[in-house]
This record gives C-alpha cells, sequence and structure tokens, in this order.
C-alpha cells in the first residue's frame, strides 16, 4: 500500500495553541475509528510511555502530560478504516477540533519516511522513538512464558538483531529515531519495559 506524503509542515491553527481534546473525547474517537483491539492497545501503550516520558525525562505538568498522551493515543487512530489515508484523515479531523498544533504536527511527523515531515519538538522525535520499539517489545513479551515479568534490556536487544523476530518492525527507523533524539537505545529500552506493562 502506498501511503501519501503530507506535503506540507504546518498544522492546525496557532490560536488553537494548548487546545486538547477531553480524556474522554480522545476515548471516544479511538472507540469508534479503531475496531481493531491489537492496535487500539499499541495507541494505548504510546500514549502511556508519552505521558510518563512527559513527566519523568521533561519534568511536565499535568496539562502537557495529557498533550503527550495524547498524540500517542491517537497516532494511529485513522489506520485501521483508512490505510491509505493514514496520517491525512486524523490530522484533519484533529484540525477541524481545533486541537493544538503541536499534538497535530507530532502525529505527522511518527514517520518521517513515509509522510515526510521531519520529527523537530521533543514531543515529535519520543512520539517516532516509541511508537516502533513499543511494539518490538509488546511482541517480545508475548511469547515469554511469564510476559513482562523478569525482561531485561539485553534480551529485547537480541531479539532486535533477529531480523525474522517482529520482522514488520522496522530496525532503521528505530536507529533513525533514537539518534535523533539523541537517547541511548538502552534507556529507552529500559524505559518502555518499565512502564508498558501498565497498560493492558
Ligand atoms: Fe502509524
Ligand atoms: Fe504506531
Amino acid at each position: 500500500m502506498e501511503i501519501l506524503p503530507i506535503g506540507r509542515t504546518s498544522f492546525g491553527d496557532a490560536a488553537n495553541t494548548g487546545n486538547t481534546l477531553s480524556r474522554e473525547e480522545a476515548y471516544a474517537l479511538l472507540q469508534e475509528w479503531v475496531k481493531n483491539e491489537r492496535l487500539q492497545l499499541h495507541m494505548r501503550q504510546v500514549g502511556h510511555l508519552m505521558r510518563h516520558w512527559a513527566a519523568e525525562t521533561e519534568g511536565l505538568e499535568e496539562a502537557d502530560q495529557w498533550r503527550w498522551e495524547m498524540a500517542g493515543l491517537l497516532h494511529d487512530a485513522d489506520w485501521d478504516l483508512w490505510p491509505e489515508q493514514h496520517c491525512h484523515k486524523i490530522i484533519g479531523e484533529l484540525e477541524k477540533r481545533q486541537v493544538c498544533p503541536e499534538v497535530i504536527r507530532a502525529i505527522a511527523s511518527h514517520g518521517p519516511r513515509y509522510f515526510g515531515v521531519e520529527p523537530a519538538t521533543s514531543m515529535d522525535k519520543m512520539l517516532y522513538a516509541f511508537d516502533e520499539l513499543s511494539g518490538l517489545v509488546h511482541a517480545y513479551s508475548l511469547m515469554r512464558p511469564d510476559g513482562y515479568t523478569g525482561m531485561d534490556v539485553k534480551g529485547v536487544k537480541k531479539r532486535l538483531k533477529e531480523k525474522s523476530f517482529a520482522a514488520n518492525v522496522s530496525r532503521e527507523d528505530i536507529l533513525d529515531a533514537c539518534q535523533r533524539a539523541a537517547i541511548q537505545q538502552d534507556e529507552l529500552i529500559a524505559f518502555i519495559i518499565k512502564h508498558q506493562p501498565q497498560v493492558n
């Protein structure tokens, strides 16, 4: 399937800076647009990681934590029903709902190779960084008898090197994302192992 580049670098309206959906509205959109439960789980996992990164690493307050979480929670919202319009549809929807440009931009830049929008802010970069790696760690948890319990960074790195494991997860994007965010891969993996089990 061909994913169309987004073809612009400006999103939303500056007048909407700081605006978000409420948690109820965001979850309603998720339920309405995403029927695939695995995809919903992925989006909730990435949202959760984004919130905790905002809180713990960026030291941001609750309102900002929610903006980060919302970007993660809705980043793949259109993938289930409109895969050929991936990213375009959700960007349009959030612009229509007058959501903060920063959140829309982060969603637009979660796959620079596909959408052609470069991650610029730390929110953009972390969404891109968590996206694929979170999926690989989750796939690993499913094949371990104890799930996330006792999982370590070394084990995840072994799976990363095994090309046939979760083959749809782009190793290239993971490397690229860590470089752009200037984060050690080990640190990111440890963070995911610590926080991801809380989402199920
Ligand atoms: Fe995506
Ligand atoms: Fe994703």
